[in-house]
C-alpha cells in the first residue's frame, strides 16, 4: 500500500461537532492562548514541516493549530487506536491541517498511518509513546535524515527512547518533556488521578464510595489515582514492586499488599505500571464477582487480555466501552476500553488546564530544538527556562503573584562560610 493512501478521514461533516470541542478547551487553556499569539507574530515554525502523534481529542487539536500559527504545515495520526476522536480529526483537516487516523483504527491501520505521517517528510515531530521513533528508525532510517529533532510525551516513551540511545540507535535529539517538573507533577499525577476516575465513572455509572480501589504502581500517576479514589470515598490499596515507593504509599495513608492479596478484595483494579502482565490468570482466579478493571498506563499489555480470553466460558459487550467476561464457577468481571488508557479510551483524556501545562512545553520544546542546531543525538531534558516560564504563566493565568528572593536572601543560599 502507498502510505499516502490513507489519508483520509471518515466523515468531513463531523467537523462542527469538533470545532465546538476545540473552542471550548481553547478558553480553559491560557498558556497556549498566549503561545499562539506570540506565535503568530513570531512565526518560529515558517518553512517547516511538523508531524504530531498524539492522542487525537480536542487538547491535541489545540496545540497543532497552535504550532500551525506560528508557520508549520501540520500533519497528524493517533498514538492510539481507541483515543481518537473522529469529529475532532475531521475538524482538524477542516483547519488545513492532514490527518492520518480515525477511531478504533485496526493494528494495520493504525501503523499504516503512521507509516504516512513519516511520509511527509517532516522536520520537527512529537510522539506519545515511541511509536512513531520505534517504526521511523527501524523502517525508514534514510527519512531521518530530514529530521531537526522531536519531542516525547509520555514516561513509557521516554525509556523506550533511553534504550535506544544506550543501544546507540538514535539518531536525532529527543526532547524528554515528561520529565519537566511541570509536566509530572500536573500532568501524571493529577491529570491521570482525574481522568481515569472520571471515565470510569461514566463508563460504569457506579459508586466509588465505599468500594475498594485496587491501584496498581506508585509513580506519578499512581498516586493521583490512589489521592483521588480515597478523595471519592474508597478504600485505596496500592501495589508496587519499588520498596521505596511502598514505603511513600504506606505513608501517604494507603494499605500496600501483593495483587494476589489485594484480588479477592477490589471492587475496581486500575493498572499505572508502564509494565507488563501486572494482573494475571492468577488474580483473576481469585477476584469478586463484577470486579471492574482499567488501565491507565500507556499500552494494553498490564491486564492480561489473552489470559482472561482463555478463561472465560463467555465473553461479550455490555454498554459501549464495557467487556463482560464469565468464568466457569459463574464470576464474571469487566473489563474497560479494551484494557487501553482507560481515560482516553472511555474518556476524554486530561483536563484542558493540565493539558495547556503539557502542550505548552511540548510546543516550546519544539522550538528549542529548532533553535538549537547540533544538538547531540540523546535525550535532553526540557530546558529549566522552559519549565519556568510555563509555570510562571500559568501563576499569572491563575491571577496568583509570588514573591520574590531578596538580594539579601539569594547571597545567604549561595555561601557556605561560616
Ligand atoms: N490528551 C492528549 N494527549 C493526552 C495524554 N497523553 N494524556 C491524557 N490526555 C491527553
Amino acid at each position: 500500500m502507498n502510505a499516502l493512501e490513507n489519508s483520509q478521514i471518515r466523515d468531513i461533516a463531523l467537523a462542527p461537532k469538533g470545532h465546538d470541542k476545540i473552542n471550548w478547551v481553547k478558553n480553559h487553556m491560557p498558556i497556549l492562548n498566549q503561545l499562539e499569539d506570540e506565535f503568530r507574530r513570531t512565526q518560529p515554525f515558517a518553512g517547516k514541516k511538523v508531524a504530531i502523534c498524539l492522542h487525537l481529542e480536542a487538547k491535541t487539536a489545540y496545540l497543532a493549530l497552535v504550532i500551525q500559527a506560528g508557520g508549520a504545515e501540520v500533519s497528524v495520526a493517533a498514538s492510539n487506536p481507541l483515543s481518537t476522536q473522529d469529529d475532532v480529526v475531521a475538524a482538524l483537516v477542516d483547519s488545513g491541517v492532514t490527518a492520518f487516523a480515525w477511531y478504533g483504527a485496526t493494528d494495520e491501520e493504525y501503523f499504516g498511518h503512521i507509516d504516512a505521517l513519516i511520509h511527509t517528510r517532516p522536520d520537527l515531530f512529537i510522539d506519545d509513546g515511541g511509536d512513531m521513533t520505534s517504526l521511523f528508525h527501524s523502517k525508514y532510517p534514510e527519512l531521518l535524515e530530514n529530521i531537526v529533532g522531536g519531542a516525547e510525551e509520555t514516561t513509557t516513551g521516554i525509556i523506550r527512547l533511553r534504550s535506544m540511545a544506550n543501544d546507540g540507535a538514535l539518531k536525532i535529539p529527543m526532547i524528554a518533556v515528561n520529565d519537566a517538573m511541570t509536566k509530572y507533577f500536573f500532568d501524571n499525577r493529577y491529570g491521570t488521578g482525574q481522568s481515569s476516575w472520571d471515565a470510569i465513572m461514566r463508563t460504569t455509572n457506579l459508586v466509588v464510595a465505599g468500594k475498594t480501589a485496587v491501584i496498581a504502581g506508585y509513580g506519578w500517576c499512581g498516586k493521583g489515582a490512589a489521592m483521588r479514589a480515597k478523595g471519592l470515598g474508597a478504600k485505596v490499596i496500592v501495589t508496587e514492586v519499588d520498596p521505596i515507593k511502598a514505603i511513600e504509599a504506606i505513608m501517604d495513608g494507603f494499605q500496600v499488599m501483593k495483587m494476589v492479596d489485594a484480588a479477592p478484595l477490589g471492587d475496581f483494579f486500575l493498572t499505572v505500571t508502564g509494565d507488563k502482565k501486572v494482573i494475571t490468570e492468577e488474580h483473576f482466579a481469585v477476584m469478586k464477582d463484577k470486579a471492574i478493571l482499567a488501565n491507565a498506563g500507556h499500552f494494553d499489555v498490564e491486564i492480561d487480555k489473552e489470559a482472561l480470553n482463555k478463561m472465560c466460558v463467555k465473553h461479550g459487550h455490555t454498554k459501549p466501552n464495557i467487556e463482560e467476561y464469565h468464568f466457569a464457577d459463574g464470576r464474571k468481571v469487566y473489563l474497560l476500553g479494551e484494557g487501553r488508557l482507560v481515560n482516553l479510551a472511555a474518556g476524554d483524556g486530561h483536563p484542558a488546564e493540565i493539558m495547556d501545562l503539557t502542550f505548552a512545553l511540548q510546543a516550546l520544546s519544539l522550538e528549542y530544538v529548532l533553535n538549537n542546531p547540533g544538538l547531540a543525538n540523546t535525550v535532553h531534558s526540557v530546558p529549566k527556562e522552559i519549565d519556568e516560564r510555563v509555570a510562571k504563566i500559568k501563576l499569572q493565568a491563575l491571577n496568583v503573584s509570588i514573591d520574590a528572593l531578596t538580594a539579601e536572601q539569594q547571597e545567604y543560599l549561595s555561601s557556605w562560610q561560616l
